[in-house]
C-alpha cells in the first residue's frame, strides 16, 4: 500500500453514472490517484429500498478500503441519501457524499430562496436534500421531482432531440411553475442532460451539479488534513466493475470523453 497523500481516492457508484463525478474530481484535483468501483451487477439503486442500498454500499466501501484508499466518495446520490450515516459510523476514513455539497452549492446560488431538486425515486423519497437544505436554512422552500427515465436515456446516449425534450418537459413542468431560481441535479446521470434541462427551465435557473460541488469539498478536506497529492502524477484512474466490463467501457467513454484504460471485473463473491 502507498502511504499518505499518494494513496488513491476511492469512488463508488451503482454503475456508470459516477463517471460524471470522476470527471469533476479530475478537473479539480489532477494529481490524485483514483480508484472507482461501479456496481454494474446490481444497478440501479435509484428504485431500491434503503436497507438494500445500504447493504450494497457497505460492501462497496469495504472493497475500496481494501485498495488502501485515503478517502471514500459516494458518487451515487441514492447511496449518499440512504447510507452515508451508516457508512460514516462503520468506517474510519473521511467519507464524502453528494447531498451536503449539492445542498451547500444550491444555497449559495439561490437569490429567492426557492430551490428545486431532481433525482431518482429513492433519493426523492428519502427527503435527504430537503432535510439538509432546511437544516442549513429553515426558511428555504424546496420543490422535488423524480425523473426515473433520465437514467436509461443517458445510458442510451439520448441526450437531446424531441423525445428527450418532451420527457424533460413532462418531469420539469411542475417545477417551472414554482418560480425556483436554482435546481439541484441530484443524480449522477443528470449533468449529461444539462443542455435539455437548461432549455426547459430557462437560462435564469442556476443548475447545481452535485458532483462538481463534491469535488470542491474533497479538495478542501484533503488540503486541511494535509493529504492532498502535490506531486505531479499522470496515472490513469483504475475502474472496477461487478459485471462484464464491455458495456461500462463503451458507455463510459461518452461520460468521460475519452477511453477508459484500466477496467476490470472484480471476482464474483469479492464482497464475502
Ligand atoms: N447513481 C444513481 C444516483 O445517482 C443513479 C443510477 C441508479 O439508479 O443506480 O442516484
Amino acid at each position: 500500500l502507498k502511504s499518505g497523500a499518494k494513496r488513491p481516492i476511492g469512488i463508488f457508484d451503482s454503475g456508470i453514472g459516477g463517471l460524471t463525478v470522476v470527471k469533476a474530481i479530475r478537473r479539480m484535483l489532477p494529481n490524485e490517484n483514483l480508484i472507482y468501483f461501479g456496481d454494474t451487477a446490481r444497478v440501479p439503486y435509484g428504485t431500491k429500498s434503503a436497507s438494500t442500498v445500504t447493504r450494497f454500499s457497505i460492501e462497496n466501501t469495504a472493497f475500496l478500503l481494501k485498495q488502501g484508499v485515503k478517502m471514500a466518495v459516494i458518487a451515487c446520490n441514492t447511496s449518499s441519501s440512504l447510507s452515508i450515516d451508516t457508512l460514516r459510523g462503520r468506517f474510519g476514513l473521511p467519507i464524502v457524499g453528494m447531498i451536503e455539497p449539492g445542498a451547500r452549492g444550491a444555497l449559495s446560488a439561490t437569490r429567492n430562496g426557492r430551490i428545486g431538486v431532481i433525482a431518482t425515486p429513492s433519493t426523492i423519497k428519502s427527503g435527504a436534500y430537503v432535510k439538509y437544505l432546511k437544516c442549513l436554512d429553515k426558511n428555504i422552500k424546496v420543490f422535488s421531482a423524480s425523473c426515473p427515465l433520465f437514467v436509461p436515456l443517458v445510458e442510451e446516449g439520448w441526450l437531446d432531440g424531441k423525445i428527450v425534450s418532451d420527457i424533460a418537459k413532462r418531469y420539469l413542468g411542475p417545477l417551472r411553475s414554482k418560480k425556483i431560481d436554482t435546481l439541484i441535479l441530484g443524480c449522477t446521470h443528470y449533468p449529461m442532460l444539462k443542455g435539455v434541462i437548461r432549455a426547459v427551465m430557462g437560462r435564469s435557473v442556476v443548475l447545481v451539479d452535485s458532483g462538481e460541488e463534491a469535488a470542491v469539498t474533497i479538495k478542501r478536506i484533503l488540503e486541511s488534513s494535509g493529504s492532498i497529492n502535490n506531486e505531479r502524477s499522470k496515472t490513469e484512474p483504475k475502474f472496477y466493475v461487478s459485471d462484464d466490463p464491455e458495456k461500462f467501457s463503451e458507455v463510459g467513454r461518452r461520460f468521460l470523453g475519452g477511453r477508459l484504460k484500466h477496467v476490470k471485473r472484480i471476482r464474483d463473491g469479492v464482497y464475502a
